[in-house]
């Protein structure tokens, strides 16, 4: 069974998709950490970004996904990627990246190789669209980008991320913007999405919504 979690920057989807990870015991895929993990490694090695023969040369190094419960880690070289992958400048790299069409085709055979036939809880922007079409279940979590910009900012500091709220807001609208407007591949809800505003829910009752959800169409789960 697989369960697909798509939704903007600061929608809360990260928080929602680890507690169903939880809640079922089903391994958890962040995708949106490997995106900043090829942005990060793209603006390291100083790529440019509109050289897709450039960009897809980040496939040849030797980027390592583990999947568990509630947890998705990103090895690059042996070295675990952690506070290198978060803040808005390298999820500005990674929103850029994923503007390239081929760059994007390569990333939806990377998750399906890591994934296979297990059972998996993956979050996104193209998951329920792109990754795993066939997905039985597809959510779409959203919310009015200030909520977003509120929770984004919350989550930066409390790690450590020198930031302003202003900040976190314009660059959250510029990557929406980018995310959505791409010829190919724009951001946007599977038809066959349940969509859910969560600006006045807490992330404990969209994850008890979204396990009745699962019970009702899944209950063998
Ligand atoms: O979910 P996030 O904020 O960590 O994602 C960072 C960026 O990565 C996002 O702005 C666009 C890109 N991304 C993508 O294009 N497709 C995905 N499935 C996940 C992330």
């Amino acid at each position: 069974m697989k369960i697909a979690i798509d939704g903007p920057a600061g929608s809360g989807k990260s928080t929602v998709a680890k507690g169903i990870s939880k809640a079922l015991s089903i391994p958890y895929l962040d995708t949106g950490s490997v995106y900043r993990a090829f942005g990060y490694i793209a603006r390291e090695k100083g790529i440019n970004l509109v050289e897709t023969q450039e960009l897809l040369s980040l496939f040849e190094d030797p980027l390592l996904v583990k999947i568990g419960i509630a947890i998705t880690e990103v090895f690059y070289k042996d070295k675990k990627l952690e506070r290198e992958l978060k803040g808005e400048e390298v999820g500005k790299y990674a929103s850029l990246v994923g503007s390239v069409p081929a760059f994007r085709e390569r990333m939806i055979i990377f998750f399906r190789n890591i994934v296979g036939d297990a059972q998996v809880v993956a979050e996104g922007r193209d998951v329920g669209t792109h990754i795993f079409p066939d997905a039985p279940i597809k959510l779409f979590i959203t919310a009015s980008p200030e909520e977003r910009a509120k929770r984004r900012f919350l989550e930066l500091t409390a790690v450590g991320v020198k930031t302003t709220y202003q900040e976190v807001l314009s660059a959250l609208l510029e990557r929406d913007k980018r995310d959505m407007e791409r010829p190919l591949y724009p951001f946007r809800p599977a038809e066959d999405a349940i969509i859910l505003d969560t600006t006045h829910m807490s992330a404990e009752e969209v994850i008890e919504q979204i396990l009745s959800i699962i019970k009702e169409k899944a209950p063998h789960l």
